[in-house]
């Protein structure tokens, strides 16, 4: 039998720092060489130095008072915090002693990030890894899911047909060798968000304005990163949690469908694992402008910076840092905080998954197909009439009975169902990280 390649618990992705130093040490020198699997206790929105990694946006960027707390993930291994989810998902697997190395091979389905972190977790931890995943994402997704060795089984269509992922995904839970990382299902990816990205979500905020977090906005693909908002909650109750959806696929606004070019985000369901409860608003952006914005930021900082009045230079830190979905992020954390009002002592946290480095193909088919940016729509604009209040109990039920309607297709019994309509078991989930991670910590001896 093949011995388990350790890796950390939920307690030092939060913390390194509470790392053995000798592993410490090592992991930040391993960073050179991405395929050493020390690299797993780089899992972490910390910098070598304990900062969390996040920037604060140009209050002339982004026209409103509050301050835009953006924590950006192309830092962790593989180029994106998806890495996180496919982690504790095969850690939790593992000490559940139901994933073994030499018996089972990885499946991720996917819209790419997942799918490369499960790629790049497999490969560190010596598994086979199968990625499913839509025809039509960026070229740069394919690319990284080779480079780690992972196998791709491509579905028809684009990023609003991860429908058609989950059911060829079903076709391999046929052979029991392999064994399924099921991101819109299972609960290890709503408690690295909760705990990890949640905590730190709070520490990078409590610099500024008073501390506090008055809004978290983030565009759901599985809802994982939402689930930091459950955190930022407990800790502050006041905080509004807003989901961000292209306005091509509106499914929780108004269970609308369509196609849509913000890769990651907008599968047409509500994901399992979406704790709707806790979702206040949802806003709608279109994609056009998710697109758009990132042209900007990434090959016309330049005028930007003239038609804000900015020094020149004044975005060049941010150059590299943002996805197509980082932009939607950042377009509905500035809406959202002119929707509430916030001022100058208001903090809005926001996430960028990725960076810019999977996305140049994207902008070069864009400027095929327009010329006609204006950077105060794309940055300033917004309809107040495309964000909704989802806290009435009408607009929950809504959205449990979409939940209910995709998952029980997918085997998942009413009874579950029912119970992830009350908080007391998003909390007992979430309360289980001690006892898994005392039982890592024990296996790795
Ligand atoms: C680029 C990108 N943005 C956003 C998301 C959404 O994150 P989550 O699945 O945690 O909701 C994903 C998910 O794969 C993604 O790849």
């Amino acid at each position: 039998m093949k011995t388990t390649v350790p890796g950390p618990t939920y307690k030092e992705m939060l913390h390194p720092e509470l790392l053995p130093p000798g592993i410490r040490n090592r992991a930040l020198h391993g960073a050179a060489n991405e395929l050493d699997p020390i690299n797993l206790f780089n899992i972490t929105w910390r910098a070598g130095d304990g900062a969390i990694r996040h920037v604060v946006l140009p209050k002339e960027l982004t026209g409103v008072e509050a301050n835009i707390i953006v924590l950006v993930g192309l830092y962790f291994p593989s180029g994106s915090h998806k890495v996180g989810p496919a982690y504790t998902t095969l850690m939790e697997g593992e000490l559940a002693g139901e994933i073994e190395p030499g018996v089972h091979t990885m499946i991720g389905p996917s819209t790419g990030n997942f799918g490369i972190g499960v790629a790049y977790i497999s490969k560190l931890k010596s598994y086979p890894a199968i990625v499913i995943m839509p025809e039509q994402m960026s070229k740069e997704r394919y690319q990284r899911i080779r480079q780690y060795g992972g196998t791709l089984d491509l579905t028809p269509g684009s990023e609003s047909d991860v429908i058609l992922v989950l059911e060829r995904t079903e076709h391999y839970k046929k052979d029991a060798k392999n064994k399924v990382l099921a991101q819109f299902e299972l609960l290890p990816n709503y408690r690295f968000h909760r705990y990890v990205t949640g905590r730190s979500a709070l520490e990078a905020a409590a610099r500024y304005g008073n501390g506090r977090v008055a809004a978290f906005a983030s565009a759901p693909g599985s809802a994982g990163t939402l689930a930091a908002g459950d955190e930022i909650k407990a800790a502050f109750p006041e905080c509004v949690v807003a989901a961000l959806e292209p306005k091509e696929c509106s499914t929780l606004f108004n269970n609308g469908r369509g196609t849509h070019r913000i890769e990651g985000i907008g599968d047409k369901m509500v994901a399992l694992i979406h704790n709707v409860l806790t979702t206040d608003y949802v806003a709608l952006l279109h994609d056009d402008d998710c697109v758009a914005g990132l042209e900007f930021l990434e090959r016309r900082a330049r005028l930007v910076e003239k038609v804000l009045g900015m020094a020149e230079g004044s975005l060049k830190s941010l150059a590299g840092l943002f996805g197509i979905s980082g932009i939607c992020n950042v377009l509905g954390a500035i809406r959202i905080a002119r929707h509430l009002r916030l001022g100058p002592q208001d903090n809005v946290v926001t996430i960028a998954t990725d960076g810019f480095d999977r996305y140049p193909s994207v902008l070069d088919d864009l400027e095929q197909r327009r010329n006609d940016l204006d950077v105060a729509s794309v940055f300033r604009g917004g309809d107040s009439r495309d964000i909704l209040d989802v806290r009435p109990a009408d607009q929950k039920q809504r959205l449990f009975e979409y939940k209910e309607q995709v998952w029980t297709g997918f085997g998942y019994s009413r009874e579950y169902l029912d119970r992830m309509k009350s908080q007391s078991f998003w909390d007992g989930e979430f309360e289980r990280i001690d006892e898994i991670d005392e039982g890592l910590v024990k296996k790795r001896g």
